[in-house]
């Protein structure tokens, strides 16, 4: 099926990053297609993150606490036929009443290769260790990123990368010009027409005040590559709502605005299942005077499917781009093996890398010639 086909092609670019991130940045001139969030400290983006992959891992909360880059790779794979957990049985091991165990979710992080986490828990602690190891515990932030992947049967397959926040006032052992710090690492990211943005604001902030549609606007004038997330919804004054944004009257973004309700930090600190703040999020919408008549346009799941269809349109666009690139590196890396002395050669670490990288491409070929003009954007 077409679906089939889209999230193929995806999943081939999703090892395609990993390859290019293990290589480091000398060899990473490929900028395959991700989506980030943007936003101001505390705005939601980690929460945002978190109800699209439907489970709890990401550090969230009051004051920074995402403090280096996250890139995520959520990779869609069915329950395997006949296995346990298909009937939707789960086995409950410790945890949380949100972090239950299931065989066919789990999480591998690039810097601890042949580890799976299933335990969603221990994700959320081994990010918190790592960014502790590379930034110390006071506030500090990092440009290098950590790099997960989920693989769940319950995830569309997407690659969203979390960001700190910005913020103007340095805390902690934030430098001085902290804001500059956060601007340029986000920049970074961002500037990448590669790059979908996900620009999250808090509705109970005044949207012209809003950081992160700002800094969207001067990477993405047009507005091709940007969308709109609205978070804390449930937190506006009565009697005040976002039809006036979502209808394009306030500032207009082309790829429009999505209204969300996420978990607040009573619910955090009460563990608030994900399910259940998923549920509260559909009956906010559909009972809400201003939103129930487009309730479907409206909330977490809407946001979701919007993202994958986004992604699979840029994919689509980008490839002759992103096969021409390959083509030159190979060519590259060719000429670089036959100075080597061959792909056999004396345990040069570099020649692993090439071989993987040259299996990825032949792969991504075979998926891309064959299937260019078949590409659907429907599910
Ligand atoms: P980030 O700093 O942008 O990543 O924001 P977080 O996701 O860490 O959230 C910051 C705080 O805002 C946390 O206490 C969240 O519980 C709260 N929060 C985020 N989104 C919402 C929302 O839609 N409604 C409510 N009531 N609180 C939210
Ligand atoms: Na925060
Ligand atoms: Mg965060």
């Amino acid at each position: 099926s077409s679906a089939g086909l889209g999230l193929e092609i995806v999943n081939v670019i999703n090892k395609l990053q990993d390859v290019f991130s293990a290589v480091g940045t000398s060899s990473s001139q490929i900028d395959l297609p991700q989506i980030c969030v943007l936003g101001s400290q505390s705005s939601g983006k980690s929460s945002v993150l978190e109800n699209i992959v439907g489970r709890d891992f990401l550090p969230r909360g009051s004051g920074i606490v995402t403090r280096r880059p996250l890139v995520l790779q959520l990779i869609h794979r069915p329950v395997p036929a006949g296995a346990a957990g298909s009937s939707g049985t789960q086995a409950k091991v410790n945890g949380t009443a949100n972090n239950t165990i299931n065989e066919n979710e789990w999480g591998e992080f690039l810097h601890l290769p042949n580890e799976k986490f299933y335990d969603f828990d221990k994700i959320r602690q081994e990010i918190v260790r790592d960014t502790e190891a590379k930034t110390g515990k006071n506030a500090g932030i990092s440009p290098q990123p950590i790099n997960l992947r989920i693989f769940s049967p319950n995830v569309l397959t997407l690659t969203l990368v979390d960001l700190p926040g910005l913020t103007k006032v340095p805390v902690g052992d934030q430098p001085r010009d902290i804001e500059k710090q956060i601007r340029d690492m986000l920049l970074k990211y961002i500037s990448k027409p590669s790059c979908i943005i996900l620009a999250v604001t808090a509705a109970n902030v005044d949207l012209a005040n809003s950081d992160g549609l700002k800094l969207a606007r001067d990477v993405d004038p047009e507005g091709t590559r940007t969308i709109g997330v609205l978070t804390k919804v449930d937190l506006m004054d009565q009697g005040t709502d976002v039809v006036d944004i979502l209808a394009g009257r306030i500032i207009p973004l082309r790829l429009g605005y999505v209204p969300v309700v996420n978990r607040g930090q009573r619910d955090i600190e009460q563990s608030k299942a994900i399910s259940a703040a998923l549920e509260h999020e559909r009956a906010f919408f559909e009972n809400h005077p201003s939103y129930k008549g487009k309730a479907q346009y409206c909330g977490t799941p809407f946001l979701a499917r919007k993202l994958n269809m986004i992604l699979m349109h840029h994919i689509r666009a980008t490839l002759p781009d992103i096969k021409a690139r390959i083509t030159q590196q190979l060519q590259k890396y060719n000429a670089e093996l036959q100075t080597l002395g061959g792909p056999m050669g004396d345990g040069n670490s570099g020649n692993v890398v090439l071989s993987v990288i040259t299996e990825f491409t032949s792969e991504f070929r075979t998926v891309i010639d064959g299937n260019t003009n078949d590409l659907s954007l429907n599910e």
